[in-house]
């Protein structure tokens, strides 16, 4: 089968939901909200776009359940239904021509910026940048239950307004993966110590959201192969996890890695053997282990570049479908571009300074990146020649004055 073919094979979830092909557009936040969390009209002209380039799921970027928990100033917030119109056109523009458009619900916990005035985490372990995220207070009992409450209410928010799927950002060292790793997680009550206990807000959450949408709405999950920190979440907690979940009935489960401290998810500090160079995928050896372990539909996003390798991927019947994030910053009908056979694989430009530890945070791709879909934002077409020099510049000036 020619490799297209492969990746536009309709695939069904367990819940019974039909997704068109194989290729998905992973979360990137858009950071381009209106006061107050509004979903923008320079987000509904982005995702017009997007929807317009037949991509199998579009997932959203992260969508904050917490006004008091942000994780950048220009978040989406979905506490109720206040901006259900905006929220009813996002999935309108989105889904015109048969893309599935997915909300990413997530609550950052300790890397929430400054700007927060009450930050919470699992503890009280604070991230290292100490000038630019505040230690985080330990969550009492009623306030997890309350965020678990959040994220489910999120979700109904979302299914009422159109939207076809949700996903619990349980990756990237955001609360659900402070609660999973032990680095972040010292606690002594039924949330903290052995794995099950670590792992007991995600699933929480998971059954809070099914309890509230119902068998037939998919729910799928982010989550780490790895946090890549010296003793934080490993590989076999990973597996560990991601058998629970299955077990839960999560529709799909998508495989990522690293924190913003050790950006692994865009392939930053993480040494790449050459075998795995050649199947692109960052975490091409964990999904194999994943799928010995679970039935559980996986997607796998991060370094995904060509048609041939993405389609063999699935042949092998090592994932389900595929992931890609920046390439889509910059060419956001990749997909039909693939389908109709002009594109065979992308190339995004690096994004490097060459001065090493600067391009090693995640800062930068993200500010470039960011910067490609706030210019699609506005109706214009992303550059695949924008100056990186000029991306920092405007970062810096951004965020010292
Ligand atoms: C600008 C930008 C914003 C991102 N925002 C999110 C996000 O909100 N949620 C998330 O899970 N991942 C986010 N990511 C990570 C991507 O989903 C993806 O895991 C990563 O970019 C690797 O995939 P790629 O190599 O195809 O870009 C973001 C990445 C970029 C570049």
């Amino acid at each position: 089968m020619k490799f297209a073919n492969i990746l536009q094979q309709p695939f069904t979830l367990p819940c019974g939901v039909t997704i068109p092909n194989r290729i998905v557009k992973s979360a990137m936040s858009e950071n381009n909200a209106d006061k107050g969390g509004k979903p923008s009209e320079r987000i509904l002209k982005l995702y017009k776009t997007w929807g317009e380039g037949g991509t199998g799921i579009l997932i959203s970027g992260n969508v904050m359940m917490d006004n008091k928990a942000l994780n950048e100033a220009r978040n989406v917030v979905v506490e109720d239904e206040t901006y259900m119109r905006e929220l009813k056109e996002w999935a309108n523009v989105s889904q015109k021509k048969g893309s599935h458009l997915w909300m990413q619900i997530n609550h950052p916990g300790r890397q929430s910026p400054k700007f927060n005035k009450d930050v919470v985490s699992a503890s009280d372990v604070q991230l290292p940048m100490k000038s630019m995220f505040p230690k985080p207070r330990p969550m009492t009992e009623e306030e997890i239950w309350k965020a678990i409450d959040g994220f489910g209410n999120c979700a109904l928010i979302a299914k009422k307004a159109g939207w076809k799927g949700v996903q619990i950002h349980g990756a990237h060292g955001y609360l659900v993966s402070q609660f999973l790793s032990t680095l972040t997680n010292l606690r002594t009550d039924q949330w903290g110590g052995s794995l099950k206990n670590r792992a007991r807000f995600a699933i929480e959450i998971y059954r809070d959201i099914r309890k509230k949408v119902g068998p037939k709405f998919p729910i799928g999950i982010k989550i780490n192969s790895a946090d890549f920190q010296r003793g934080a979440f490993t590989e076999e907690e990973s597996l560990a996890v991601i058998e629970m979940l299955s077990s839960e009935g999560m529709d799909m489960i998508e495989v990522s890695g690293g924190t913003y401290e050790k950006a692994a998810m865009m392939g930053a500090g993480k040494k790449i053997k050459e075998s795995t160079q050649k199947r692109e995928a960052y975490f091409a050896d964990f999904i194999e282990r994943a799928r010995t372990k679970t039935k559980t539909p996986l997607l796998l996003t991060g370094g995904f570049r060509t048609l041939e390798v993405m389609a063999k991927a699935i042949e092998n019947n090592e994932l389900d479908f595929v992931g890609l994030a920046r390439p889509f910053a910059v060419f956001p009908h990749l997909t039909k571009d693939f389908f109709e056979g002009t594109k065979t694989e992308v190339h995004i430009p690096p994004v490097k300074t060459g001065i090493k530890f600067i391009d090693k945070m995640g800062f930068l791709d993200i500010s470039y990146f960011s910067q490609q879909m706030k210019m699609m934002g506005k109706g214009e077409f992303p550059n695949p020649k924008l100056s990186v020099w000029l991306v920092l510049f405007n970062f810096i000036k951004k965020t010292l004055f």
